[in-house]
């Protein structure tokens, strides 16, 4: 009933603003779905034919989506996996494809999808489009009381930008193949079409070189991607529809490649891995012509690996100060009249860029590199502000946002889902536009291991995939959350851990199979925002450990959110249903510290957490004097109200690097109750 009720609010409260009739459990939703009313049954005699020109990645494509729908239902199909003899046009899901994609930007990824009570067609220029479309119909999947079916619609669908990417760093906390895959996996699923890997820091170079073994031998300490692994993770990629775009960041974050090869120092010293985070001064020194040299063999190496036409050479970062510090590099500077270090960094860009044309690139670099000079054929991409963004496309660069996808800051899902590339307050042209092809997510992984990482990427970036997909009026946050659930749960079943793993660092934290005090704080907290958990880059390095109470809670926490939002909702209306649920949730907040404190005798790994469970209680208590005022009608004594303001001020202190999520809306309480 409850359920109902806040149902009935959510309509009330959010009208979609888009001209969809309805959205499913889709996302991204599609560019026009319309539904029929049909329903197809799906039966153990289910089967798939593929016609047209099919390709070998779609009958790969076709046999995987086979055997993940029986995966879900249990139905034991009879057909095994699909090849050029199943092309029968009666199939229970015929695709349709005219030709092989080229994996580049700007393929043709439309389809169209029609399921009907008799058959269920995807009709695609490509095979590209035609796994998109087998994504969607795993998506529509249904069940009612006589079992599984598609529902009936026709939906014609098509990106709203070319670019829709995950960068995924692989050096600040090495990654192993799995978390790849299942992040290609889950990608796919939500119709994302570039991996960009960060590959080269200062703390390692994370992939092979058979020109320069170095790099990885002395830069790796044995954490780095073979090239075999390279070519598997590119096919595994390709056969998803997915590109693979390497970066190689120069002239700073270099530090692993000078431990390596000190010769391309700009400052002779020891070099060592950086185990710290942060931003640091060594650099290349690309006043030598031996730089270029080692860059030229390495690029071109780089660039037979990897068949993307886009090569990214980082560019952020670089504080120049180790170019200050070398006087031939000063002497060069002022030889050809350069005053500050920006311009040699264009001279940079600018030999670079004949090196990857040579290799057939087209050169890619964080928007620092957006400089005066540098040549129009490369690609920008804004980490700093949108502006940048903005200043590529008036300039006629093409220009990707990653401003506002930054999802290791834990910060919500609508703040990113309302982030558009191209706002509709947008002061371009519609020439101007036209070069902004996208965005990327941003995986740091600073913060993470691979037990923790995909609860940073998922579900959240399900909801940035949609936003460079779907139309930017498709915007309703609530039918976004709403979808999102589900969502997070399909893409658990691919093999993201951001579920299941909960439950094992919440054991291992608490030492015990008895967590639920312990979960009940962290279902109310979140990590600290934006920079703030790694005070001054100096709390962490990349030995610490990433099991703690900060590890385990997770950004954009459910029930902090929907309590904050049923608490405006209750402040307004008195709704008393809502009042249950909230007085539900606050007493088991209250007497939640008692059997905290018993798990933090067995687990003093616990302890920095105290303070906030201490908090919980308390300003839950004030919550509950709160609505019981409001109930009673009765007003609180004299005092209440600042003496419990003050309680909740210092609730908001942080604990264990995390601060609880339901302290305004505490406040709200007792702001509504002191009226
Ligand atoms: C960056 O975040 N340094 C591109």
């Amino acid at each position: 009933m409850i359920k109902y009720i806040l149902f009935c609010f959510s309509i009330l409260y959010s009208a979609p603003s888009f001209s969809q009739d309805r959205t499913f459990d889709l996302m991204p939703v599609p560019k026009a779905i319309k539904s029929t009313g049909d329903r197809f049954r799906l039966l153990k005699s289910f089967s798939i034919g593929v016609i047209g020109n099919p390709s070998d990645r779609i009958y790969k494509e076709a046999s995987r989506s086979l055997r993940r729908l029986d995966d879900r239902m249990g139905l034991f199909f009879m057909q095994g996996n699909i090849t050029k003899k199943d092309n029968n046009t009666t199939a229970s899901l015929l695709i349709e494809v005219k030709r092989a994609a080229n994996l580049k930007l700007y393929e043709d990824e439309s389809y169209q999808l029609f399921s009907g009570a008799k058959q269920v067609r995807i009709v695609a220029n490509t095979d590209l489009g035609a796994i998109r479309g087998l994504e969607t119909l795993q998506q529509l999947l249904s069940t009612d009381d006589f079992g599984y079916y598609f529902p009936g619609v026709e939906i014609n669908d098509d990106p709203r930008f070319p670019w829709r990417g995950l960068l995924l760093d692989i050096t600040l906390h090495w990654m192993p193949m799995d978390v790849i895959k299942r992040t290609l996996d889950c990608m796919a699923s939500v119709k994302m079409n570039v991996l960009h890997l960060h590959l080269t820091e200062d703390q390692l170079f994370g992939i092979e070189s058979k020109v320069f073994p170095r790099l990885q031998e002395v830069g790796a300490e044995g954490n780095y991607y073979s090239q075999e692994n390279i070519k598997e993770i590119i096919a595994f990629a390709d056969q998803r529809g997915i590109r693979v775009v390497p970066e190689f960041d120069v002239p700073g974050h270099c530090t692993s490649w000078l431990k390596a090869y000190p010769e391309l120092a700009s400052v002779k010293r020891e070099y060592e891995l950086q185990r710290y985070f942060g931003v640091f001064d060594p650099a290349l020194d690309v006043t030598k012509d031996y730089t270029y040299e080692f860059l030229e063999k390495l690029f071109t190496e780089m660039s037979q690996l990897f068949p993307d036409e886009y090569f990214h050479i980082g560019g952020d970062e670089n504080t120049g100060k180790d170019w200050d510090r070398n006087p031939n590099i000063k002497e060069y500077m002022q030889k050809k009249g350069m005053k500050t270090y920006r311009e040699l960094e264009t001279e940079f860009i600018q030999r670079l860029l004949p090196i990857l044309q040579k290799n057939g690139k087209k050169m890619m670099g964080w928007d620092e590199i957006l400089r005066p000079g540098v040549p129009h054929d490369i690609m920008i991409q804004s980490w700093r502000g949108t502006e940048s963004l903005v200043e590529a496309a008036k300039k006629e660069y093409t220009a990707l946002l990653s401003t506002g996808y930054y999802i290791d800051l834990i910060q919500p899902t609508d703040f990113h889902y309302l982030t558009d590339p191209i706002p509709a307050n947008t002061t371009l042209t519609a020439e101007q536009q036209k070069f902004i092809v996208g965005g990327e997510a941003t995986m740091w992984t600073e913060l993470v291991t691979p037990e923790t990482v995909d609860s940073r990427i998922w579900p959240r970036t399900a909801a940035i995939a949609e936003r460079l997909w779907s139309a930017s009026t498709v915007n309703n946050v609530t039918d976004m959350y709403r979808r999102l659930d589900q969502i997070s749960l399909l893409l658990e079943g691919l093999g993201s851990t951001h579920i299941k793993n909960k439950g094992m660092l919440l054991r291992r934290l608490a030492n015990s199979v008895d967590t639920k005090a312990l979960e009940v704080l962290v279902d109310v907290i979140e990590p600290l925002k934006i920079y703030e958990r790694n005070a001054g880059d100096t709390m962490y390095t990349v030995f610490s450990p990433f099991t703690k109470i900060a590890d385990v809670a997770t950004p954009d926490q459910k029930i902090a959110r929907e309590f904050r939002k049923n608490v405006s909702i209750y402040c307004a209306s008195r709704d008393k249903l809502l009042e249950k649920d909230l007085l539900e949730h606050l007493s088991v907040w209250k007497e939640n510290h008692a059997p905290f404190l018993e798990i933090v005798k067995r687990s003093p790994v616990l302890t920095e957490a105290v303070g906030l469970s201490e908090n919980l209680a308390q300003i839950a208590n004030l919550g509950l004097q709160g609505i019981g005022y409001m109930n009673t009608r009765s007003s609180p004594p004299g005092g209440w109200k600042t003496e419990s303001l003050e309680i909740t001020k210092k609730a908001k202190e942080q604990g264990g690097r995390c601060d609880l999520q339901v302290v305004t809306a505490i406040e709200e309480l007792i702001n509504a109750a002191s009226k």
